[in-house]
């Protein structure tokens, strides 16, 4: 069989107000890295799209940075063609200054640059390019978590999506634990249950090779 071309994001976005100052989220790129292994592990041609990481990226896996929103779009969107599965856990900002100075602004000043506007949705533009790709999101919801992940499944088109609640305990952001519930297009769902991201990412591997490749 052809070996499977996989796309990963992981880690923050940063959208800078100027040279020093910018807007992120806790995310450390725990979990797309381990996806990443993972995936490699399992023989896929594994590509990493990652923005800010406080830890190691992985060796022997093709590595590309990205720091904004734009540039992901613009890293994965210019490898999305050639993939058969974007697994998208990377936490992207979801507001940008709608102006960014080129020199550091002196604090006094800086009420009257904070504007915002929304960063494009990734997900939501490369599904409207899909053709045979496999579309994979992760939801960080803090509440209602199930309703808020299927609404994003079919809000940005996706073939599945995992779920995780970030409140936890020593879960999601920064932990090396998470809990993750997987909600397919077609209805069905996969309990990955809690464990270390490592296993996780194992199990979720190993359950989407079996539905979307096998
Ligand atoms: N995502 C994306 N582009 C964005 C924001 C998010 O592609 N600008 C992706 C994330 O990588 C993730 C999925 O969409 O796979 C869900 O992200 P999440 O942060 O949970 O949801 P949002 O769409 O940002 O919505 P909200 O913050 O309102 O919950």
């Amino acid at each position: 069989m052809r070996q499977i071309k996989c796309l990963i994001t992981a880690g923050a976005t940063r959208e800078y107000f100027d040279p020093v100052r910018f807007i992120s989220n806790p995310s450390t790129g725990k979990m797309g890295i381990a996806i990443a292994k993972a995936c490699k592990d399992s023989g896929w041609e594994t590509t990493l799209v990652i923005g800010a990481a406080s830890v190691p990226t992985p060796d022997g896996i093709e590595t590309i940075s990205a720091i904004s929103a734009e540039d992901m779009l613009r890293e994965t969107s210019a490898r999305f063609s050639d993939c058969d599965i974007l697994i998208m856990t990377a936490a992207v900002s979801d507001m940008r200054p709608k102006v960014k100075s080129a020199q550091k602004v002196k604090k006094e000043k800086l009420n009257m640059l904070v504007e915002f506007e929304q960063t494009p949705d990734i997900l939501k533009t490369l599904s409207k390019s899909k053709n045979r790709q496999i579309l994979i999101g992760f939801a960080a919801e803090t509440n209602d978590v199930e309703t808020y992940a299927k609404k994003k499944l079919k809000e940005k088109n996706l073939d599945a999506i995992a779920a995780n609640n970030v409140s936890k305990k020593d879960a999601g952001f920064a932990s090396d634990f998470n809990e993750i519930s997987l909600f397919f297009k077609d209805g069905k769902t996969a309990e990955l249950g809690r464990g270390t991201k490592d296993e996780l990412a194992q199990k979720l591997v190993k359950i989407l090779s079996e539905k979307f490749f096998s």
